[in-house]
């Protein structure tokens, strides 16, 4: 998709979230910028502490409070009449009526999400009745389809049970029912299969693919395995301490990185023949920089093979360095 033709429904700019503490302040996200279109997924990749999941507890006005708050930035979302919001700045009346409904959230673990003194059913049900109305037949009527459209198994039955009855894979689809439930526009997908053992991770992002398809919804995935990326993303946005570095569309992404921060990750993907010779897996030298402290300049600049003195100067722009494609290093030849 070009830039003229991707209909965006949320869109990120300059966001920054801060924590503050006795400590000083964190800059866990400082500047976070992305488009997300209808229909598309977004993954968001990055090291651990990057500020991903504050990125989306941003977007979902669930930050932990009083600590956290977002200090500048946009958070822009077109909702279902059409009409733009700045989530940034929304009134808690209007972040409950958008949350759950129309953006919704699926975590690492179901039980964040799912109540253990609840049958499932009723679990989506309330969701249903809480954003809907209706009365509690149809609720649980639209319960129902929803279990039936993530495929699980004997659905009437299941439909009473309570999560712990559940195994992890079968939580995680009804986790994905009770988020889908009300047909959001988009649903932000915080490491959804990282617990999940490997057969299970490929039937979940399968199910994942399928139903954003029917529904046609946008997807923010969240993970830090490019593996997950390559499987399921059409765009992705590379995060390093708490800004994106650069973002493109997924095949451009692999063949083309241009920060060194994206060709340092793509290096440490393991390969089979890696694996089979023995050899260790490649890591990127050094750690992530802490958010109370951060590097001036370039905050890649320490652990970056290219970097010199002019990369401590100021912190670098995300420009264009192909047609849908950004990057944020003095390094690389804009267009
Ligand atoms: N409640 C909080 N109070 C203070 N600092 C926080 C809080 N939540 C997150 N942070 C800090 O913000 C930074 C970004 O955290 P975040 O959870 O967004 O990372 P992440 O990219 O999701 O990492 P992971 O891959 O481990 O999930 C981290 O340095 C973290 O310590
Ligand atoms: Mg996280």
């Amino acid at each position: 998709m070009t830039a003229s033709t991707r209909d965006i429904v949320l869109s990120v700019e300059g966001l920054k979230t801060w924590f503050h503490s006795r400590d000083g302040v964190a800059k866990s996200v400082d500047g976070v910028t992305f488009d997300l279109a209808r229909g598309e997924t977004l993954a968001i990749v990055g090291e651990s502490g990057s500020g991903k999941s504050v990125t989306s507890l941003s977007i979902m006005g669930l930050l932990p409070k009083p600590a956290g708050r977002i200090e500048g930035g946009r958070i822009l979302f077109r909702d279902r009449q059409d009409a733009q919001h700045d989530l940034a700045q929304a009134s808690p009346a209007t972040l409950r009526r958008i949350r759950g409904a129309e953006i919704a959230m699926i975590f690492q673990e179901p039980m964040t999400s799912l109540n253990p003194l609840y049958t499932v059913g009723d679990q989506i049900a309330e969701a249903v009745l809480q954003h809907e109305g209706g009365s509690y037949a149809a609720a649980i009527n639209r319960a129902r389809e929803m279990l039936e459209r993530v495929e699980i198994p004997a659905a009437d039955r299941r439909i009473n049970e309570y999560p712990h009855q559940m195994s992890g894979g079968m939580r995680q689809r009804v986790m994905i029912a009770l988020a889908l439930a009300c047909n959001p526009a988009v649903l932000i997908a915080d490491e959804p299969t990282t617990a999940l053992d490997v057969t299970v991770q490929a039937q979940i992002l399968d199910l994942l693919r399928r139903l954003q398809a029917e529904m046609n919804m946008s997807i923010l995935f969240i993970t830090h395995n490019l593996g997950v990326v390559a499987e399921i993303a059409h765009r992705v946005a590379v995060m390093y301490a708490g800004r994106v570095v650069e973002d493109a569309d997924v095949y451009d992404l692999f063949e083309k990185p241009t920060h060194p921060y994206t060709r340092g990750l793509l290096s440490c993907i393991p390969t089979a023949s890696l694996r089979a010779s023995g050899e260790r897996l490649r890591a990127i030298p050094g750690n992530v920089p802490s958010v109370l402290s951060l590097p001036p300049g370039c905050t890649f600049a320490p652990r970056c093979p290219l970097a010199a003195s002019d990369c401590l100067a100021a912190v670098p722009e995300l420009v264009p360095v192909q047609t849908e494609h950004r990057a944020r290093c003095i390094k690389v030849n804009p267009i």
